[in-house]
């Protein structure tokens, strides 16, 4: 028995889904150790920090309240203060936390969080700070037995790392090359989560999926790897994030047209309507390129959902720039969009551009985006009108509701639902107060 048996952990999460799949695993980890879960810091025994350093807010948040653990430590010298994530792998970040918090006990990078265990029992023996930050992975880094948040939607690592090197982005200098998992190993895990854990969505993860495969020996591109999942006998959904522009082939639409196991939704940042800006951000495709994916995707599904992300403010924006960003919106009509504030990230090469556009104005800019993505979705509503849509039943406040690929809500008011969690047909019969309800179409 370790002193680590029955005492309590609490894993604090930032970032992307990413690093909450990465805290799943860590729970996984801590629960091997006989470790039970609690969400209140001043209870846990071992606490972990899992940051995020894609913008300097995210390091800003992590940095603050890691500040404010220090009494916690005071009160109680036996808790373990541990910090992992990407804001550990930065080479010359904004906060370098081992020196600078010395009541952080263990601090390891994106590529050793499996070895979490051995770290924990090294330090309960000679109560020496731990400092182990890899560049690249040792072996495998997948860990067994995840214990996942979500009971209905199941995060699954296919690829890590980012080869693409956009100008404004720290992903490819904390998280590595592009490192492909074996296509065997997804299909285990996918296959045990849908038919032993009754998991009813698969939402595949990687910077860029479309890469997946590029690395490895054996001959597999991401559709084709989408296409054997699909052959997993169950009644569960696929979905999958992020996809980059430039290597989403026709293949891909197909498959998502084909196969009614991948949900019809799709991420596709675009980060900007303008050429020059995506020539400076180094995205490697224009408008034109990105607009003709969009048109076949909406062609070949009509009930895709469309979801993007944005950066505004990047170095050189011009007004100009930015309208074409307007514009952009105007033409696509996403279901959602995520609009960020350009973020200067030491290391990068937009960090060094001139022109950078003042704090002020980005925010001018974002708020306009926000304003207008919030009219263009009031007014999509309407397209879901008479509308059938395969839905994932649930019930909430006694009431069956149909949850859409795209995560839009419709109201099936007077059905009596018989099961949890099932799909279904659901044609949209009535839109109140931006509301939608519908009926079981059989
Ligand atoms: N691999 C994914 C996600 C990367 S991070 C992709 O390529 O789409 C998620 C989003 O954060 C990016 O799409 C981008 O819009 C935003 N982002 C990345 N770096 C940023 C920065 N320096 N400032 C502001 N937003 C940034
Ligand atoms: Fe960052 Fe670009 Fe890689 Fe996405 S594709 S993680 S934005 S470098
Ligand atoms: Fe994700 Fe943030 Fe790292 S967005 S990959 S947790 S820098």
């Amino acid at each position: 028995m370790t002193k680590f048996e029955g005492r309590n952990y609490c894993v604090v999460t930032y970032g992307c889904q990413m690093n909450v799949h990465e805290s799943e695993k860590i729970r996984g980890v801590l629960t091997s150790l006989g470790m039970l879960e609690t969400d209140n810091v001043n209870k846990a025994m071992v606490i972990v920090f899992n940051t995020c350093c894609v913008r300097e807010g995210a390091e800003d948040r992590a940095y603050n309240n890691l500040i404010a653990l220090q009494n916690i430590k005071k009160e109680n010298p036996d808790t373990i203060i541990v910090v992992c994530g990407c804001m550990t792998q930065q080479k010359n970040g904004k906060y370098n936390i081992f020196e600078r918090l010395p009541f952080v006990d263990i601090v390891i990078g994106t590529y050793n969080i499996n070895e979490l265990g051995d770290y924990l029992l090294r330090y309960a023996k000679k109560k020496q700070r731990i400092i182990e930050i890899l560049d690249k992975p040792r072996g495998d880094m997948d860990v067994e037995n995840a214990v996942r948040d979500d009971k209905i939607n199941a995060y699954v690592n296919i690829i890590y790392g980012c080869n693409k090197f956009c100008t404004y982005c720290i992903v490819p200098y904390v998280r590595g090359r592009e490192q492909s998992r074996k296509p065997q190993d997804i299909y285990k895990e996918v296959k045990d989560l849908v038919q032993n854990q009754g998991y009813k969505y698969i939402t595949l993860l990687g910077q860029n999926v479309n890469s997946y495969g590029k690395d490895l020996d054996e001959k597999i591109t991401f559709s084709q790897l989408l296409t054997s999942l699909c052959r997993i006998e169950g009644d569960f959904k696929i979905k999958f994030m992020t996809s980059h522009p430039m290597d989403l082939g026709d293949d891909l639409i197909k498959v998502m047209k084909d196969e009614p196991k991948v949900a019809k939704t799709l991420h596709l940042p675009v980060q900007s309507g303008s050429n020059a800006m995506l020539k400076q951000m180094n995205r490697h495709y224009d408008i034109k390129h990105y607009m003709r994916i969009i048109k076949r995707c909406k062609r070949l599904i009509p009930n895709i959902s469309l979801s993007t992300d944005i950066i505004v403010g990047f170095p050189g924006e011009t007004e100009k720039d930015f309208n074409q960003t307007i514009k952009l919106l105007k033409r696509v009509k996403y279901d959602q969009i995520f609009a960020f504030m350009y973020s200067k990230r030491s290391g990068t090469p937009a960090a060094t551009f001139e022109n950078q556009v003042p704090e002020a104005e980005k925010k001018i800019r974002v708020n306009k985006l926000l304003r207008l993505q919030k009219i263009i979705q009031q007014e999509k509503n309407k397209k879901y009108f008479k509308r059938t849509y395969n839905c994932l039943i649930k019930q909430q406040n006694g009431v069956a509701i149909g949850i859409t690929d795209g995560g839009k809500e419709i109201y099936i008011p007077g059905y009596k639902y018989y099961n949890q969690n099932y799909f279904a047909n659901v044609r949209v019969e009535g839109i109140r107060n931006h509301k939608l309800s519908g009926v079981i179409d059989e």
